[in-house]
């Protein structure tokens, strides 16, 4: 699979229907996406060359279009930036600062949260639950400082540690309440394993014991998340009966998911709960949670990046601004070349979706029985193409922020020349979970 996918898929659309008409123009399209990609091998290939392999690369010119493209599909709707998709401070001040709209940060830790917040950004909400003394007090430095960040509950065993850290460190924690956004169909559980909070009665159960300590804590948000339409590809090509029942499972779920945000918002408003914030969805469900009238902010990260799990969606498509570099340092067979490094695997259900994508030159593909390794990574090359010891390959990674964790740097592309570079979470020496 190539990253040129975006250009081969709009000209194998176009070829579809444009094939009986003329069979030379298809030939000619597929020569030009062809010619498009070893093109954008030899401009990534001439922008790095002389500098230490492996390398991460981000295209600002594709990141800031993907951006746009996100703000699009929003309609409307402020979009609270995933740092999780993210991880690099630059990045995350850049699209802050290209639209009003980009506005907040959806944290994935609470010291995360902490550390941003004494680099300049506010309006902070941290994603998930956590009731670690250090994270509380790493909070509560900040919230003393006058800098908003939100923490994430769904169960009272947490909002007891909050409240007993609160009491002790004098601060007000502000709260968020997780909604469980899974459908369970018959014999389906379609959905992530999170908050256990799916009725409304249980929500507002929930929020009324926030409100019993106002002095230590106060709720001011909602997050439903919907992560098995926001995350999961319904456009893989080869599965079409796999994305025909996914989409399906999705009509139904979204449905019935917005229904159920809508009725936990309605309910906290009639207990006289004010919301400032109802957050949901992610990249994949920009759409569908644009239309749920309860919502009034959607969190999203990958689509700026656009990892491999993000190129089979039906809805949209955003072209790859990051990927990385590596060398080739041997060659054992004529049309196998092997590059030094590149085992950078995906987190999740371990199977040959979280492996690094080859992505250029086009066509290359890894080996079943290496896949990517920790220190050598064969890839065997496509008819015709040669790379010789000592040249780039590029790929890239299958999820969005996970690729920061292996670079202390993502060098930056722009109008095809390298413009600087900046330092990820690990390059500022920051590592999380
Ligand atoms: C709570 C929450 N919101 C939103 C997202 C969507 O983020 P992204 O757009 O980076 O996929 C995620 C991703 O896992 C998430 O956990």
């Amino acid at each position: 699979m190539s990253a040129m996918e975006p250009e081969t898929r709009v000209l194998s659309q176009t070829r579809t229907r444009i094939a009986s008409s003329s069979s030379n123009l298809e030939a000619g399209l597929a020569r030009s996406s062809v010619d498009a990609a070893a093109e954008r091998y030899r401009a990534l290939s001439r922008a790095i060359a002389g500098r230490p392999l492996p390398l991460a690369l981000l295209d600002l010119d594709v990141l800031d279009r993907n951006a746009q493209d996100l703000l699009k599909r929003a309609g409307g709707l402020p979009i609270r930036l995933g740092t999780k998709s993210i991880r690099c401070v630059e990045v995350l001040r850049r699209m802050l600062a290209l639209s009003p709209r980009f506005q907040g940060l959806l944290c994935y830790s609470a010291r995360e949260a902490a550390w941003l917040a004494s680099l300049g950004f506010d309006d902070l909400l941290v994603a998930y639950p956590t009731v670690d003394a250090a994270d509380l007090d790493a909070v509560a430095a900040q919230l003393q400082r006058g800098k908003r960040i939100v923490l994430m509950v769904d169960d009272p065993v947490q909002i007891s540690l909050i409240e007993a850290r609160a009491r002790a460190l004098g601060v007000c924690f502000l709260l968020s309440i997780d909604v469980d956004m899974s459908s369970r169909f018959p014999g389906i559980y379609f959905g992530m394993r999170r908050s256990p909070l799916t009725a409304p009665a249980a929500v507002v159960g929930l929020a009324k014991l926030i409100a019993q300590t106002p002095q230590t804590l106060k709720l001011v948000g909602l997050m439903g998340y919907e992560g098995q339409i926001a995350g999961l590809q319904d456009a893989v090509p080869g599965q079409g009966l796999k994305n025909a029942m996914l989409r399906m499972l999705k009509r139904r779920s979204v449905r019935e998911l917005s229904a159920r945000r809508q009725a936990a918002v309605q309910a906290l408003r009639e207990a006289g709960f004010a919301l400032e914030f109802v957050n949901g969805g992610g990249t994949g469900s920009l759409e569908s949670t644009a239309a749920d009238p309860s919502v009034t902010e959607i969190a999203a990260g990958s689509g700026l990046y656009s990892p491999g799990l993000f190129d089979h969606f039906e809805q949209f498509h955003n072209p790859p601004a990051l990927c990385f570099a590596l060398q080739v340092v041997r060659q054992p067979t004529p049309d196998i070349v092997t590059c030094g490094g590149g085992g950078y695997i995906a987190s999740g259900p371990a199977g040959a979706d979280r492996l690094p994508r080859p992505y250029l030159p086009a066509g290359m593909q890894l080996i079943a029985q290496e896949g990517a390794g920790e220190v050598q990574t064969p890839v065997v090359l496509p008819a015709g193409v040669q790379i010789k010891i000592g040249e780039p390959l590029f790929f890239r990674h299958a999820k969005a922020g996970e690729l920061a964790e292996r670079f202390e740097q993502l060098l930056l592309l722009q109008g095809g020349e390298i413009a600087g570079a900046a330092a990820t979470y690990r390059g500022q020496h920051q590592c999380f979970l």
